[in-house]
C-alpha cells in the first residue's frame, strides 16, 4: 500500500484528503501540530473509515523533528503538504509569522525527504491570480502581485517548487490553485473548523444561522457584478479531496515528468447573495445579514477554468452549490451538539 505524507491532515481539506485516500487505497500519516486543528478530529476520521489513521504531532518549522520524521517513516511515495498559515487578513498583521511559518514548513520537508522518488503535491491558491483580467482564470493566467502576505507565500512556494525540479530532482510535484473549497462530508462528522470569528463566507453564515452570530455583514454590493456583491468559485471540499488522490494518480503514471499547476474551482462563479440565497433554499432557514462595506484586499470577481484538470487529472466536481450549503448546515449543527 502506498504511504502518502499529509501535512496539516486534521485540517479541514486534509482531514476530508484522508477519507479520500483511504478509498482510493493509499496509507495515509498525518502530520499536524494542532495550532489550527483539533486533536478530536482523529477520533472524527475513525468513525468514517473504520480506524484510526496513523498521526504524528509535529512542528514542520523545527528542522530536526522533520529529519527524525523522514528516518522515522523514510517510504513514502507521497506528500500532500496542507500545513500552513492561511488567514490573509492575519498575515497583513503579522507577515514574518506567516513567512516564516509557511516556507521553513516547506523546505525543511523538501530537504528532509530529498532523493527519494516522492510525488509531491502542493496545496497553492487561486489568491496568486490577485484580479485576473481574463475570466474564467486559466493556469497561464500572468501571476500577480500579490495582495496579502499570505497569497505571496503560494507565489513564492510555487517558484520554489518549479526551481528545485528544474534543478533536477526525484521529485514530481504538482501545484493545485483552490478557489474556495466549502461544505463538508456528507457524514456531517468533519468539515471546517473555524477558530474565533470566522473569516471566511460559508463558516459565518452557518453560525449566525445557527444563532452564534447576530448578523452577516455582506461585504459590498456596487461591484461590478450582476447583483453588485463579489463573485467565486465556490468547490465542494471533497470534490476537492478527490482531485489530490487524482494529482497522485497522475504522479504515478511515468509519462508524468517534473512540475505541473492545476486550477480546482466548478468552472462557475457565484455571488456572496447567490450563496446566501442556495443556503436559505437548501436549509429552509433565513438568514440574518446585512449590506457592508467592502473589504480591503477582496478582488471583485473570479472563477477558475477547468479544462485542463479535466483533461489531465481527469478530474471534475459533482456537488452543486446546495449540496455544498445543505452539508455546510449539517456540520454546523453536528458541532453545536457535540463540540470538538
Ligand atoms: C468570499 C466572499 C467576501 C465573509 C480567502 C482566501 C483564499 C482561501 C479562501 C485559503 C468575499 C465575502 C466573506 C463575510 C462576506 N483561503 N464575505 N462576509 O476572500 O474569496 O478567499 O479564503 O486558501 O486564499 O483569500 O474567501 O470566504 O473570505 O470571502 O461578504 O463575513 O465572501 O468579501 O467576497 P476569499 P472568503
Amino acid at each position: 500500500m502506498k504511504k502518502i505524507l499529509v501535512t496539516g491532515g486534521l485540517g479541514f481539506i486534509g482531514s476530508h484528503t484522508v477519507v479520500e485516500l483511504i478509498a482510493a487505497g493509499y496509507e495515509p500519516i498525518l502530520i499536524d501540530d494542532l495550532s489550527n486543528s483539533s486533536i478530536k478530529i482523529l477520533d472524527q476520521l475513525e468513525k468514517i473509515i473504520g480506524k484510526k489513521p496513523v498521526f504524528h504531532q509535529l512542528d514542520l518549522c523545527d528542522e530536526a523533528a522533520v529529519k527524525s520524521l523522514a528516518a522515522l517513516v523514510p517510504d513514502v511515495d507521497g506528500i500532500i503538504h496542507f500545513a500552513a498559515l492561511k488567514a490573509v487578513g492575519e498575515s497583513v498583521a503579522v507577515p514574518l509569522k506567516y513567512y516564516r511559518n509557511n516556507f521553513y514548513s516547506l523546505i525543511n520537508l523538501l530537504n528532509s525527504y530529498y532523493g527519494k522518488k516522492i510525488n509531491f503535491v502542493f496545496s497553492s491558491s487561486c489568491t496568486v491570480y490577485g484580479q485576473p483580467d481574463n475570466l474564467p482564470v486559466t493556469e497561464n493566467e500572468p501571476v500577480k502581485p500579490a495582495q496579502s502576505p499570505y497569497g505571496n507565500t503560494k507565489q513564492v512556494a510555487e517558484e520554489i517548487l518549479k526551481d528545485m525540479v528544474a534543478s533536477g530532482t526525484n521529485y514530481k510535484v504538482c501545484s493545485l490553485r483552490y478557489f474556495n473549497p466549502v461544505g463538508a462530508h456528507e457524514s456531517a462528522l468533519i468539515g471546517e473548523l473555524p477558530i474565533g470569528v470566522p473569516q471566511n463566507l460559508v463558516p459565518f453564515i452557518t453560525q449566525t444561522a445557527i444563532g452564534k452570530r447576530e448578523k452577516l455583514t455582506v461585504h459590498g454590493d456596487t461591484y461590478n457584478t450582476p447583483d453588485g456583491s463579489a463573485v467565486r468559485d465556490y468547490i465542494h471540499v471533497v470534490d476537492l479531496a478527490k482531485a489530490h488522490v487524482k494529482a497522485l494518480q497522475l504522479m504515478e503514471d511515468e509519462s508524468f515528468t517534473g512540475y505541473d499547476v492545476f486550477n480546482l474551482g466548478t468552472g462557475k462563479g457565484s455571488s456572496v447573495l447567490e450563496v446566501i440565497n442556495a443556503f436559505e433554499s437548501a436549509t429552509g432557514e433565513k438568514l440574518n445579514y446585512v449590506i457592508g462595506p467592502k473589504r480591503d484586499g477582496d478582488v471583485e470577481q473570479v472563477w477558475g477554468d477547468v479544462k485542463k484538470s479535466s483533461e489531465k487529472l481527469g478530474w471534475k466536481t459533482e456537488l452543486d452549490l446546495d449540496t455544498m450549503m445543505s452539508s455546510a448546515w449539517a456540520w454546523e449543527k453536528y458541532i453545536n451538539q457535540n463540540p470538538l
